[in-house]
C-alpha cells in the first residue's frame, strides 16, 4: 500500500501519530494526518491539566476535537494519560493523601467515562517507574498514596469504559533493564491477581546518545508472552539522512516480528511538530515533505 496507515493495516496493525488540537487548522499539517495515519494520540489535550483544569470542572473542547477528526477519518484514538505525575493542575499538585487519590480515581472515571466507546486504547498510567538501576517506582505525588495507586486507576478505568484497551506507558523501558524489568514484574503481578491491564506501550525515544538498544525486540516479546498486546506509542529518533532511515526502519521491523506489537505512533507529524526543542526526528520534514526514514518505514510495512 501506499501510505503509513493502509501498509500496516495489511498486518492487522494501526499506524498512528501525536496530534495537537491546535493544528487541525493547518492544511499541510491536515493533509498529511488524514492521509497517512490511521490512529492519533492527542499530545497534549486529554491530560489532567487540561481536562480537569479546576477540580470537578472538566474541559472537553480540544480533545473532542481530535475525536471528531479521528472518526472522520476512520483513526482509532489512543487516550493519554488519565493518570501522570507531570501536567497536572495546579489544584492536584497541591493535594496529598487519600484527597488526592479520589481525586485521581475520580478524574480517571469521569474521563473514561466521557469517552466511553471511542477509545481504543488508554494510556491509563504514564511513567510511574524511577529511571536508573534501582527499579523503584517514581516518586510523586501520586506513588506517595500508595503503591496501589496504579491498580486503582486500571480499575477504575475498566470500570468507566469496559471496552477500552487499558495499557502502561513508559519510556527507557525500550529494552532490558532495571526499570523495564519493574514495568515487567508489575504487569506479571497484575495478571496474576486479575488486575485489568491489556497492553503496554513503549515510547520510543531515541537518539544518537541512547539509540535503539539491541535487545528491542527481545523486549517487546518478553511482554507480549506476558499476554498483554506491545505497543511503540511515540516513536522520535534524532538524526537524518540514511542512519536515521535506517534506525526508523529497525524500530518498524521489531514490532512487526513480535505477533502482539499492533501498533506504531510516531510522536508529531514533521519535524517542526516535534516537542524536542530542536533537531529533525520525525518521518516528514518542516515543510511536510517524505524523508528517507518515511520510505524505509513504508517499505519495512510493505515487506521489504
Ligand atoms: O498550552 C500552553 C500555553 O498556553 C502556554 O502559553 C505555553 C507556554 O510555554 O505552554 C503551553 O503548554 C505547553 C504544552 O506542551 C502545549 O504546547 C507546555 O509548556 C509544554 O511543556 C508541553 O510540552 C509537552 C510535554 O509532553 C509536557 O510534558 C509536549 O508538547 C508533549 O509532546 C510531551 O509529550 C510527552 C508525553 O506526554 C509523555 N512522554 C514524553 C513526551 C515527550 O516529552
Amino acid at each position: 500500500a501506499t501510505t503509513l496507515g493502509a501498509s500496516a493495516a495489511a498486518s492487522g496493525r494501526y499506524f498512528g501519530t501525536a496530534v495537537a488540537a491546535y493544528k487541525l487548522s493547518d492544511s499541510t499539517y491536515s493533509g498529511i494526518l488524514n492521509r497517512e495515519f490511521n490512529s492519533v494520540t492527542p499530545e497534549n489535550e486529554m491530560k489532567w491539566d487540561a481536562t480537569e483544569p479546576t477540580q470537578g470542572q472538566f474541559s472537553y473542547t480540544s480533545a473532542d476535537q481530535i475525536v471528531a477528526r479521528a472518526r472522520s477519518i476512520g483513526a482509532k484514538v489512543r487516550g493519554h494519560a488519565l493518570a501522570w505525575h507531570s501536567q497536572q493542575p495546579g489544584w492536584a499538585q497541591s493535594l496529598s493523601g487519600t484527597t488526592l487519590r479520589n481525586a485521581m480515581l475520580n478524574h480517571v472515571t469521569q474521563v473514561a467515562t466521557h469517552y466511553k466507546g471511542q477509545i481504543d486504547s488508554w494510556d491509563v498510567v504514564n511513567e510511574a517507574f524511577a529511571d536508573g538501576s534501582s527499579g523503584a517506582r517514581r516518586d510523586s505525588n501520586l506513588q506517595r498514596t500508595g503503591n496501589d495507586w496504579i491498580e486503582a486507576a486500571f480499575r477504575a478505568a475498566r470500570a468507566a469504559d469496559p471496552a477500552a484497551k487499558l495499557c502502561y506507558n513508559d519510556y527507557n523501558t525500550d529494552g532490558q533493564n532495571a526499570k523495564s524489568n519493574a514495568v515487567y514484574a508489575m504487569v506479571q503481578d497484575f495478571k496474576s491477581r486479575g488486575v485489568p491491564i491489556d497492553c503496554v506501550g513503549f515510547q520510543s525515544h531515541f537518539n544518537s546518545a541512547s539509540p535503539l538498544p539491541s535487545d528491542y525486540q527481545a523486549n517487546l516479546q518478553r511482554f507480549a508472552n506476558l499476554g498483554v498486546d506491545v505497543q511503540i506509542t511515540e516513536l522520535d529518533i534524532e538524526g537524518s539522512g540514511t542512519a536515521q532511515a535506517n534506525s526508523f526502519a529497525a524500530a518498524t521491523r521489531a514490532c512487526l516480528a513480535v505477533t502482539r506489537c499492533n501498533g506504531i505512533t510516531v510522536w508529531g507529524i514533521r519535524d517542526s511538530d516535534s516537542w524536542r526543542a530542536s533537531g529533525t526526528p520525525l518521518l516528514f520534514d518542516g515543510s511536510g515533505n517524505k524523508k528517507a526514514a518515511y520510505t524505509a518505514v513504508l517499505d519495512v510495512l510493505n515487506g521489504g
